[in-house]
């Protein structure tokens, strides 16, 4: 028998055979972007879904369902789509729309009503030259740009598993490592999204602003510390927050930046938290900090040493998906003119089929900041191509095609460095996509 899961938001309704179909199968072979992070595996919650309908037509929450669920305190409304089986119709909204939004969930198993200290990373950006640009238009053409900058800017704090804590005027907060990590991995996810910022800042001055008498500048300040993070305020208004000294010393380490004319600055303490050999450092300095006693060692960060494949494929994933429908026509075109067989696996509706491809493109960018569900992710998409009909050697011309489409859809801001990234992204997908039988640890 056949159910019908109908998509709130959405609108739409997808069909799915009542014996073994759980409702994120039937997103996916619908076509219906859902996000997946582990694959189907029960551990990233990425997939929960909110029921509105028709709760007793799916199994009851497993073991593993019933602990995520007490441990984030969800009503009983709230379900792992990987996790439920259905048994009759039912409408869904899913709780998650893309990967950007899946760093907050960091937040969720924070404690309420008091704070716990940890080994966090705290980034304060400061965005200059905004007041130039305000004095000469439109409240309303202000709030728009605005908005394009704090959504430009915010992304790589969200795409390196930052948690974005506060706007405050011209200054955005980000926070690296509130839920663990390790020191490297929270220094260096605060320093990716720092230099992520210079890419998107240097992208809003050259497309965004061309018109615009302005050039916007910021400054960074990036510090390692033990702070405490929680859900702080009135029982009726509780707010995540993150208090102490590495947090006014972050943003202390961020005014020196105008002082010295530089960009990003990073604390001795991040600093050593990375490989030496890691970052290309401009001038290191002592200063005199507000509310410290002791002159603090302060570094020039100017970026990577080497070609950083994560902040490579960041950097270029919005330019990528910008028309996402046209980058997917391209890259399919181009599929199928190497190997015109390949069309026949696909059942029709390419549009939608580009949208998933997207989508998964999008999930794998971000989810290599938090690479634990990553694999099993990719495992499982294997697997489902297997199942597709797609053999191994199919591989490099999917390959192929995507690095032919890079420079096409890039233009001026395509560089051997992403090509780079991109090949060595791919490289790794389809290793681990083709590994789907071995055992979960095998591929590195
Ligand atoms: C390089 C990595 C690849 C990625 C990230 C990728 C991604 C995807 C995604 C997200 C879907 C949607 C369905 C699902 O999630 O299971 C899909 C379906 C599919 N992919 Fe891929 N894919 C890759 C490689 C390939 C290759 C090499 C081929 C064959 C040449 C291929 C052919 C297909 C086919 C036939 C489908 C099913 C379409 C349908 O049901 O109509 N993919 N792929
Ligand atoms: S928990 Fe359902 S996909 Fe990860």
């Amino acid at each position: 028998m056949k159910a019908r899961i109908f998509y709130a938001s959405l609108n739409q309704e997808a069909k799915c055979n009542t014996d073994g179909c759980s409702l994120l199968d039937a997103s996916i072979e619908n076509k219906i972007p859902h996000l997946h992070e582990c694959g189907g595996n029960g551990k990233c919650t990425t997939c929960r879904v909110r029921i509105l309908e028709g709760m007793e037509n799916l199994t009851a929450r497993s073991n593993q369902e019933a602990i995520m669920a007490r441990n984030r305190k969800w009503d009983p409304s709230i379900r792992l789509a990987c996790q439920c089986y259905v048994k009759g119709d039912v409408k869904l909204q899913r709780l998650f729309w893309s990967s950007a939004e899946v760093s907050k969930l960091q937040t969720e198993t924070l404690p309420e009503g008091k704070a716990e200290e940890r080994p966090i990373a705290i980034l304060f950006c400061d965005l200059r030259n905004f007041t130039n640009l305000s004095s000469h238009n439109l409240p309303f053409d202000i709030a728009f740009m605005l908005n394009r900058f704090y959504t430009a800017l915010g992304d790589p704090i969200l795409m390196n598993n930052g948690i974005i804590y506060q706007y405050v005027g011209d200054e955005i907060i980000g926070v690296f490592g509130t839920a663990g990590g390790t020191r490297e991995k929270n220094s260096l996810d605060a320093i990716r999204a720092a230099m992520g910022m210079r890419y998107a800042l240097e992208r809003l001055n050259r497309i965004e602003l061309k018109d615009f008498d302005v050039k916007l500048k910021m400054g960074i300040g990036i510090n390692f510390g033990l702070a405490y993070v929680g859900h702080l305020g009135h029982p009726t208004h509780r707010q995540f927050s993150v208090v102490g000294d590495p947090v006014n010393v972050a943003s202390r380490i961020q005014a020196q930046t105008k002082k010295t004319g530089t960009h990003v600055l990073i604390s001795n303490s991040v600093y050593r938290n990375v490989p030496e050999t890691a970052l290309e450092i401009g001038w290191t300095y002592h200063a005199s900090l507000a509310g410290k006693e002791e002159r603090v060692e302060i570094h020039e960060l100017l970026g990577f040493k080497q070609m950083d494949l994560q902040l490579e494929l960041q950097a270029s994933l919005h330019l990528l998906l910008q028309d996402e429908d046209a980058f997917a026509a391209l890259f399919y075109e181009k599929v199928f003119q190497k190997a015109p067989f390949i069309r026949n696996l696909f059942k029709n509706n390419m549009p939608d089929q580009g949208r998933l491809l997207t989508h998964m493109l999008g999930g794998i960018v971000y989810s290599l900041a938090r690479p634990e569900h990553l694999i099993l992710g990719l495992k499982k998409l294997g697997q489902s191509h297997h199942r597709y009909g797609v053999k191994d050697e199919y591989y490099p011309i999917v390959k192929e095609a995507m690095l032919e489409t890079l420079p096409e859809v890039l233009g001026e801001f395509y560089t051997p460095q992403i090509k780079d990234a991109w090949s060595q992204a791919l490289d790794f997908v389809t290793k681990t996509m083709k590994s789907w039988k071995e055992a979960s640890s095998s591929v590195a």
